[in-house]
């Protein structure tokens, strides 16, 4: 019998094949018990931390949505100066008292890393929510998971990641979920924004195949497409921002020129990368996948808690 063996999550790096498997099934089966009413309760009496300190919509109401539709309770923390990291504590040491306060962890830092630093300071489970330009584990998971739902499967699939293949963290732990299905991904994004090699080096030896190209007509070829953000937030130099920030945009002209039923995600918040005029496309799936981040977390959070699911 499969036990679900992470108590953390930190790193998409930590999922094996036979993980991903069981975490779509288990997804499906939280997504049956939640539309039927059942799962409020789950996570009675239990406390998540919210620990937000950069920008987050999405991840940090997902989460928080996730744990009270359980049944749960959540204490949270946005932004460094409403937290005692203001007044110059380490992370470790606010790490250390949140575990007298809570029973789960889900913390944004803009460090890269600086998830593990939390989870080494505490017993608690801790989920990285996105660490700077590092990863984003469990975006990853809930995009994994949308592509099975809206594509009913993810072997034998081409898909086109666009924009900041650079400092876009979405990517950065997508791509380690996706190495293990026979798909074909086009990286397209400007020269100063490729994938960083450290990810490409990992690919090797894994199903996945892959292309870099500057060329965004190579989507017409692609059965789903990624669309992200130029990170403003990470680059040193403004001026570069500048320079590359409309580099792609991908509207409803590019798509219907495409003899493909192109999925289109994108992990949101969108800028001008990804057009208004797409929404009303039925294949325009943005907002479905940040449906499906709630009953993901759902699952996550019952399974790094070690609450069982009922059936
Ligand atoms: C992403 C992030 O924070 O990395 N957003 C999200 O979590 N849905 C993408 C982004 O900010 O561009």
């Amino acid at each position: 019998m499969y036990t679900f063996p992470h108590r953390n999550i930190l790193d998409a790096d930590q999922f094996t094949k036979m993980d991903l498997d069981y975490l779509i099934e288990t997804t499906n089966k939280m997504k049956e018990i939640y539309s039927s009413n059942r799962a409020f309760g789950i996570l009675r009496g239990k406390l998540l931390a919210s620990l937000f300190f950069e920008a987050s919509t999405r991840t940090r109401l997902s989460f928080e949505s996730a744990m009270e539709r359980l049944g749960g309770r959540v204490i949270s923390t946005v932004g460094f100066q409403f937290s005692s990291i203001s007044k110059g504590e380490t992370l470790y040491d606010t790490m250390k008292m949140i575990e007298a306060y809570a029973d789960i962890a889900v913390i944004r830092h803009p460090l890269e890393g600086s998830s593990r630093i939390a989870a080494g300071a505490v017993k608690m489970p801790v989920i990285n929510a996105g660490d700077g330009a590092g990863q984003h584990p469990t975006q990853a998971l809930l995009d994994l998971y949308t592509i099975k739902s809206e594509k009913g499967k993810i072997d034998d699939i081409t898909i086109g990641f666009i924009g900041d293949l650079k400092y876009g963290r979405t990517i950065h732990s997508l791509i380690k979920l996706l190495k293990y299905y026979k798909v074909h991904v086009y990286l397209i994004s400007p020269e100063e924004l490729v994938l960083p090699d450290s990810y490409k080096k990992d690919l090797a030896g894994y199903p996945i195949t892959y292309e870099e190209t500057r060329d965004i007509k190579v989507i017409w070829d692609c059965d789903v497409i990624y669309v992200t953000r130029i990170q403003e937030e990470r680059f040193a130099d403004h001026k570069e921002y500048e320079k590359l920030k409309e580099t792609y945009k991908v509207n409803k002209e590019l798509i219907l020129a495409s003899r493909k039923e192109t999925t289109i995600l994108h992990p949101l918040p969108r800028v001008t990368e990804l057009s208004t005029d797409l929404d009303d496309l039925p294949n325009a799936a943005y907002f479905r996948q940040a449906e499906y981040g709630v009953v993901s977390r759902m699952t996550l959070l019952c399974l790094c808690l070690g609450v069982n699911i009922p059936n």
